[in-house]
């Protein structure tokens, strides 16, 4: 894992630091148990072994954590599982989080309004036990413009109570809607083999520098259902297979090997609750795809097979904003 890539202003605020971090980084939506899920039978992950996973990640050189204060179930919260097995934070860990979905202390869940942003980015400093924010992402719901609720993360980042700020689940107007409030470092949307949505949008952060963060580069199809519940083998997946076998690598790896050949300003933040699956995802940052491999993936992609870009693993909810 020598590559880096950097969430950088840039010119367009000289005036903050760049946070540079190795590719491969961590998702913590998984060490809660089914995301988001209201069944107390299914958050079975052991809460020690998501801490033992945090902390092997950190060892292995993951320096890029990203969570949610809504990465709960009714037994667990990502954000207190990073505090209790990582606090206090290495310097070099950079910790994103997202704003926007939330639950309230009934259980119910909700889209904030702009004016609950703070509450929300208040929520997460608290959680994590930190006096700011690295990286905060609007996570877009369904609202069409976005200009009302980034301003409000704009105001709270020139507060000093967030460093960097980015969008997710983002269509390329939110970006560019985004850009004219405060310098953007990051979008996270979904984004894998076979789901390329939004393919504009990584285009515009290469050709700008921003960091690109697709989640569900492994899950892929199978979305908060998981690797695992994909039950169709598609040619894509015989394709993985065989290159996998070639390399002497897994499935997973090669997914992620994918996703980091799309440009060096993509970064990997597979989501594991195992250590072994944890260990696997981190050394696919050595993997080197060639040319033929590369060719052989892309040509079982098909335009058609992507379905909509939906409200993944965020609260659904009905827009309660008022
Ligand atoms: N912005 C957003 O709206 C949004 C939405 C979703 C997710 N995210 C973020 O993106 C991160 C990544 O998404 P994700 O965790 O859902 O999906 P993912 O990383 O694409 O895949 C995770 C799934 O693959 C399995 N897996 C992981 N490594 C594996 C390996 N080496 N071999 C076989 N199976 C493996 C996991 O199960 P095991 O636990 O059994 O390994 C889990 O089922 C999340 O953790 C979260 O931080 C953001």
């Amino acid at each position: 894992m020598t590559s880096a890539t950097s969430f950088t202003p840039g010119d367009r605020d000289p005036n903050r630091e760049p946070l540079t971090v190795r590719r491969i980084g961590f998702g913590a939506m998984r060490l809660t148990g089914t995301p988001m899920s209201d069944d107390r039978d299914v958050a079975s992950v052991d809460r020690f072994r998501s801490i033992a996973v945090l902390r092997r990640a950190v060892e292995l050189g993951v320096n890029h954590i990203d969570t949610a204060a809504f990465y709960i179930s009714p037994m667990r919260s990502a954000n207190e599982l990073i505090n209790s097995a990582l606090g206090p934070y290495p310097d070099d860990l950079l910790i994103a989080t997202k704003v926007g979905p939330g639950v309230d202390p009934d259980g119910k869940r909700y889209t904030a309004r702009p004016d609950q942003l703070r509450l929300q980015v208040e929520e997460n400093l608290r959680q994590l036990g930190r006096d700011h924010l690295d990286l905060v992402y609007l996570r877009r719901m369904r609202q069409d413009s976005i200009a009302e609720d980034f301003g409000a993360l704009a105001e709270l980042r020139e507060a000093g109570l967030i460093r960097h700020l980015g969008v997710s689940n983002a269509r390329l107007t939110h970006l560019v809607e985004a850009q004219r409030i405060a310098p953007v470092v990051a979008v996270e949307n979904r984004f894998s083999l076979e789901s390329r949505l939004d393919e504009d949008v990584l285009h515009a952060c290469a050709e700008q520098n921003i960091a690109f963060v697709p989640y569900f580069a492994i899950a892929g199809e199978g979305r908060e259902a998981g690797f695992g519940a994909r039950e169709t083998v598609r040619e894509v997946d015989e394709a993985v297979a065989q290159i996998a076998k070639r390399h002497e690598a897994t499935p997973a790896q090669v997914r992620l090997a994918w996703t980091l050949h799309q440009g060096p300003n993509v970064l990997a933040i597979p989501g594991t609750s195992s250590l072994a699956h944890l260990e696997e995802n981190v050394a696919a940052g050595e993997l080197e795809l060639s040319g033929e491999d590369l060719t052989q993936l892309n040509s079982h992609y098909s335009a058609e097979q992507v379905t909509e870009a939906g409200g993944a693993s965020a609260p659904e909810v009905s827009d309660t904003r008022k």
